[in-house]
């Protein structure tokens, strides 16, 4: 018989727990966005653990009964132990522990960013070795995947994150948080070639992202500015949008090049992470990969963002390789993904 995976993500502010069966089908899946974090432009995260334990007992029991499944027909439990906000990944993974507990069943730790470059696997028959791009609000980074649980990190930012980016550059033009689905909208009516952002680390072939000091020219064309009208904004929302595609599409020539001059072939590029929802970069490395004879592989919009059903997916793929359960496992802000070396 299959077994149920029960699964629970809190390491920033979404809260969200899901159920799957072994052949990675979805039986339930709630995903709750926190709202309280909005008027503080940013996530506070004494807010964001308390929200998370109100929710994840409200949604528990819901789950189970979309699933029409009880808590005893579960066979595994996990959570996501890092990284992230330690105070939800210890909501997190003390909920799923003391499920686990009470029904004398396993429970898996599982890390967030691995999660996130596995959530193709619910559109895509993932292939390997692939080349993924990891964008999200606290990390962005470049892997070499020679298989699942077999990570190489190549690149990664050197200050800011791109989402956080994307979130800064928002506030700095009054627009609601989270900001990358806000400059996105209106940048679809701005003139990407309005501004002129610089392009940090263009002419030496580095593997590695910085994005604080375009954060800092942006902040200094607005401050110029007496008025911030619509038209500024959306001008500027996409010539920064442009930019960062810029900057990605680089990389990923850098990369390509990099693993060339090393032997190691690949055959998919992946995009993972919130960033991954924009349809603009999106689009550019489509036609990136195109140019290049790759396939471009990325999850479906609703397994971009932070999602419990890609953390119980990591759950199932570990578990074909005999994971051992791991009930007093501690959740870490700055866990390190299991095999992952830096070249
Ligand atoms: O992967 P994610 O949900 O959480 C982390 O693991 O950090 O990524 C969240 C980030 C936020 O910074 C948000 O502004 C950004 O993803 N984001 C976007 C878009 N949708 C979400 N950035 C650009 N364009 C989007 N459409
Ligand atoms: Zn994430």
């Amino acid at each position: 018989m299959s077994k149920i995976i029960f699964s629970i993500e809190t390491s920033c502010d979404e809260t969200s727990v899901a159920i799957l069966n072994e052949q990675s089908e979805i039986l339930s899946h709630l995903n709750y966005t926190q709202k309280d974090h909005k008027i503080h432009g940013g996530v506070v995260p004494e807010i964001a653990s308390r929200a998370h334990l109100q929710i994840l007992q409200k949604i528990i029991p819901i789950s189970l009964k979309k699933a029409k499944l009880r808590m005893k027909d579960i066979d595994i439990f996990c959570a996501t132990c890092g990284p992230g906000l330690i105070g939800g990944l210890l909501v997190g993974s003390s909920v799923a522990k003391s499920m686990a507990i009470a029904q004398k069943k396993p429970f898996f730790p599982i890390n967030h960013l691995e999660a996130h470059i596995l959530s193709p696997g619910f559109k895509f028959n993932m292939k390997f070795p692939n080349l993924t791009v990891l964008l999200t609000g606290g990390h962005t980074q470049l892997y070499y995947v020679e298989g699942i649980t077999k990570y190489i990190l190549i690149g990664e930012t050197v200050d800011d994150a791109i989402g956080e980016s994307f979130d800064k550059v928002a506030k700095l033009l009054n627009l609601k948080f989270p900001g990358g689905p806000e400059i996105e909208k209106i940048a679809k009516f701005g003139d990407e070639n309005k501004f002129n952002i610089p392009h940090p680390f263009k002419s030496k072939k580095n593997l590695n992202f910085s994005f604080s000091g375009i954060k800092t020219a942006i902040n200094l064309i607005v401050k110029k500015r007496k008025l911030v009208d619509y038209d500024f904004k959306k001008n500027l929302a996409a010539s920064f949008q442009k930019k960062v595609a810029d900057i990605i599409e680089q990389k990923i020539i850098y990369a390509l090049e990099f693993l060339n001059e090393k032997n190691k072939k690949i055959v998919d590029i992946s995009v993972v992470g919130g960033v991954a929802a924009n349809k603009k970069i999106k689009k550019r490395l489509i036609n990136l990969c195109k140019k290049n004879n790759f396939r471009l592989i990325y999850p479906q919009n609703e397994f971009c963002g932070d999602n419990a059903a890609m953390i119980a997916k990591v759950c199932i793929e570990h578990n074909k390789f005999n994971f051992n359960s791991d009930i007093d496992f501690r959740p870490d802000p700055r866990l390190k993904i299991l095999n992952s070396i830096k070249i």
